[in-house]
């Protein structure tokens, strides 16, 4: 397929949270599916051919003053029998509204899972059981369909929870397919992609990389580009899929802060310069730090430090490349950093969440790419293995920018970060033999405390600080369960670290959930 993107689904977006998860929901069945606003151009919208286009929902009610309608241009192409199209929610609404049918507001909202039944056959709810659950989250409802549709399903407060005009491959489900907690959403998406929309599933990561790469040559012609490498997956990810576009026109810098875990300074340059070849500027400032950081134990003030030094030294090799040159700057922006400012993601405004480096000086004029900006992290996984990056950069777990530092409570001396990243080696190995890393714990690190408590080794007293394991369990971090850790594991990390690391006599596990805790201490 020479154009992976064609055929596949237009989103226009509506407003509601869920947009983007439509998009990867799509994306996984094989499927490109691209996100826009809905009074972006018809020429833009249609620009890739899509088979069919999915209304999302969104928080405005259709007689509202400025509520976002149905662009006129599609409506016809629907009316006309000439455009698949699945109105979710307000997307329903928008489309009821739009072909004349009535949208009122409904006497009780209805909020959560609902039991649905239907009530007439169609592709839409194709071999799907006769009850269903799905998940709802709506004031208004439909009271009267568009001429030519008919209910297809009900729930307790919806008697239009479904429509359909399967004549003209129009439908409306007043419910969310595209979130977990409708569990048959994956199998209600797929029969309107291929079953009503004729879509076919030649989306894949392979897919995605032939096409980032023709993207990327096309923006960067000649020019060379600069990629800040992280040790990250999104900026490893990348930055292998630059290389893999434009070659020897990419730089890659890396910084070492002294804060990271260890042996990743090392695996860096093995991974980037050694094995795929990517020129890369490793600056190892790691006394700049430390000097910067002597004495400093307020976490705040930890944090102002390295970001502010971080973007000094970056800086400092930007400034030469752009001497040098260099256009470009790319940035492994993934979809969860990037903060809506409007409507639709194309408008949305750049920002790498917790991104501690507090935005370049105002003299570098370099121009972004960000080849991931739509993806998830778990997109972003697969494309980094089907990249042939190794496991243990693309399956690395987050960590913080500010790195160690905000895991060495109290003084930060090289001492004691190194103490902090020996201990933090021996928990990571023992949950790694454990097959542990990978999904079992979402995050897991250690945390020196700044706390000295009596032990004894051999005959000696000892008077040494404590570690804390922290593992967590969580999907998208804002909440956190600790995991429920086998304790041999925890025996054999607690066993190690006690012997093996000067200065540690006593660990200690973190059992607190967040809320109310965080999942970082410092
Ligand atoms: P908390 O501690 O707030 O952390 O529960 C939530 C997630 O964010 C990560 N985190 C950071 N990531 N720079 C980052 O890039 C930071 O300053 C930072 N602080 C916390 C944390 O590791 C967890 O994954």
């Amino acid at each position: 397929m020479s154009n992976p993107r064609a055929g596949g689904i237009a989103i226009l977006d509506f407003g509601s949270q869920y947009t983007q998860v439509i998009a990867r929901r799509v994306r996984e069945l094989g499927v490109y599916a691209e996100v826009f606003a809905p009074d972006a151009p018809e020429a833009t919208v249609t620009g890739r051919d899509p088979r069919g286009f999915i209304l999302s929902g969104g928080p405005s009610s259709v007689y509202e003053a400025g509520a976002p309608q149905l662009p006129g241009w599609l409506a016809q192409r629907a009316l006309a029998g000439d455009a698949a199209l699945l109105g979710i929610c307000y997307g329903m609404q928008a489309m009821t509204h739009a072909f004349g049918g009535v949208v009122a507001p409904s006497n009780a909202r209805e909020y959560g899972q609902a039991a649905l039944r239907q009530t007439a056959s169609s592709p839409l709810l194709h071999e799907l059981p006769a009850e269903l659950t799905v998940w709802m989250s709506h004031g208004d409802r439909i009271e009267r369909p568009p001429d030519g549709f008919a209910p297809l399903a009900v729930s307790g407060n919806s008697p239009y929870a479904a429509m359909g005009d399967v004549e003209r491959r129009l439908y409306g489900v007043q419910f969310h397919p595209e979130v977990a907690h409708t569990p048959q959403g994956a199998a209600i998406l797929a029969n309107f992609v291929f079953g009503v929309a004729g879509c076919e599933a030649h989306w894949s990561p392979a897919a995605f990389i032939d096409d980032a790469v023709a993207r990327i040559r096309q923006q960067v012609g000649a020019e060379r580009v600069l990629l800040a490498l992280s040790g990250g997956v999104d900026s490893a990810v990348a930055a292998a899929l630059l290389h893999l576009a434009i070659g020897a026109q990419l730089t890659c810098v890396f910084v070492n802060t002294g804060l990271m875990r260890k042996g990743e300074p090392e695996q860096v340059t093995r991974v980037f310069r050694d094995q795929q070849g990517i020129p890369l500027v490793a600056v190892d400032a790691t006394e700049d730090f430390f000097d910067a950081l002597r004495g400093v134990s307020d976490p705040e003030r930890k944090r102002v430090i390295i970001g502010k030094l971080f973007v000094d030294v970056f800086s400092a090799q930007a400034r030469a490349l752009e001497a040098d040159g260099v256009r470009f700057l790319a940035q492994g922006t993934i979809y969860p950093d990037v903060i809506e400012s409007g409507a639709s993601s194309a408008q949305a405004k750049v920002i790498k969440k917790h991104h501690n480096v507090g935005g370049l000086p105002p003299d570098l004029h370099f121009e972004l790419i960000e080849p991931l900006r739509d993806l998830f992290k778990d997109e972003v996984r697969k494309v980094g293995e089907a990249l042939g990056l190794p496991e243990s950069i693309v399956w690395r777990q987050p960590f913080p920018g500010p790195g160690l530092a905000v895991r060495c409570l109290g003084d930060l001396t090289w001492e004691r970060v190194e103490k902090l990243r020996e201990a933090d080696a021996i928990f990571t190995e023992e949950l790694g033999k454990a097959g542990l890393l990978r999904g079992d714990t979402a995050q897991a690190f250690a945390v020196l405390l700044p706390v000295r408590s009596v032990g004894v080794m051999g005959d000696n007293r000892t008077y040494d600080e404590a570690i804390a394991l922290r593992a967590v369990t969580t999907d998208d971090f804002m909440t956190a369960d600790w995991a429920r850790l086998p304790w041999d594991v925890l025996a054999r990390a607690s066993s190690r670290i006690v012997n093996e690391v000067g200065g540690v006599n006593r660990v200690v596990y973190d059992v607190t959930t967040k809320p109310p805790a965080t999942i970082e201490w410092e």
